[in-house]
């Protein structure tokens, strides 16, 4: 499939990426009355984290993430997108990469998965996860490699529209010693490296509000970090401190969702688990990490979501990628 670029005007985007945008279906109509059957296949996948090189040292953090098998795994879920699947859109959810406090390093691995993910022959869009601001420290740095003007966007697909929040960097940010003092393991630089990257600016708070007000379609919302409320108990990374497992200003999102007649579906990863739950009507669904030692017997979870959209129904079929050592 050849996606064209458009102009900004022949498509229903707002704040969108400037390629890789799906073109508006010929007999699509922005705000089309639902009796028209309207249907959508989305791959969904995350948290690849790859990384070029593994340390020595294997580290608490390193042996949970199988990083080792993200190259094959994202081969081998591409080539299902392009010859099995053949969805109408794939959608990553963040942390493509394991930064390493390096920057040079980091920036490579991040246009080199980025490069790979090139390869998806549908329209693919990513959100930005804390691992890939953690080092890079900028969401414009990122962005440029992306090819997006702005990596918190929306665009209608289909008859559905589509809205991407990613997250920004929080300059100077303060963590309460309490809250420093539960991380045993794990290195101040580590522990800000999550919460500065936590939030969703004022301003595209503001833009989502009225992007939703706007919208008359089925909506998706598609995030890093956690939004529904969640102790997180059992979970490998967050038991300690669940905030750092969820939106910092989650709140304000879930007060905008909840009043919202459209939104079908939250998705987000980040906890490196999957799940789903409900809170105020509204279905957030969780997605597990590719590369996860998810049952510590060294093979990487591999989930994704194949996600089928009938008018307003939504059916969401979990796989796992097997990969043969
Ligand atoms: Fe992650
Ligand atoms: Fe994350």
């Amino acid at each position: 499939m050849v996606i064209t670029r458009l102009s900004r005007k022949q498509l229903a985007v707002n704040s969108g990426p400037r390629v890789r945008i799906p073109p508006t279906p010929p007999n699509f109509e922005k705000g089309a009355n639902m009796e028209n059957k309207t249907k959508l296949k989305l791959i969904l996948f995350s948290d690849i984290h790859y990384l070029d090189k593994r340390p020595k040292k294997i580290d608490w953090v390193l042996k949970r993430k199988l990083t080792q098998y993200a190259d094959v795994l994202v081969d081998t879920l591409i080539d299902k997108i392009n010859n099995e699947f053949k969805p109408n859109i794939s959608i990553c959810l963040g942390d493509l990469i394991e930064d390493q406090f390096n920057y040079d390093q980091d920036l490579n691995n991040y246009k080199y998965i980025w490069n790979k993910l090139k390869r998806i022959k549908t329209p693919f869009y990513s959100v930005i996860g804390n691992h890939d601001l953690r080092t890079i420290e900028s969401r414009e740095t990122l962005e440029s490699i992306m090819e997006y003007p702005n990596a918190t966007f929306s665009f209608d697909l289909e008859g559905y529209h589509f809205i991407i929040l990613s997250t920004d960097i929080i300059k100077n940010v303060n963590i309460d010693d309490s809250i420093l003092n539960k991380f045993k393991n794990i290195s101040k630089e580590e522990i800000y490296g999550l919460y500065k990257s936590q939030c969703i600016s004022e301003k595209e708070i503001k833009w989502f509000k009225e992007d939703l007000n706007k919208n008359k379609l089925p909506c998706l919302i598609f995030t890093h970090f956690g939004l529904a409320e969640d102790n997180q108990a059992g979970n490998y990374w967050f038991e300690i401190e669940p905030e750092v497992g969820l939106l910092g200003n989650r709140k304000i999102i879930k007060d905008i969702i909840k009043k919202d007649k459209n939104v079908m579906a939250v998705f987000s990863a980040h906890q490196h688990w999957t799940k789903k739950l409900n809170e105020d009507g509204k279905d957030y669904y969780v997605l597990g990490s590719l590369t996860e030692n998810i049952n510590d017997d060294g093979i990487p979870d591999g989930v994704y979501f194949e996600v089928n959209l009938e008018d307003r129904t939504i059916e969401i079929k979990e796989h796992h990628l097997i990969i043969k050592k």
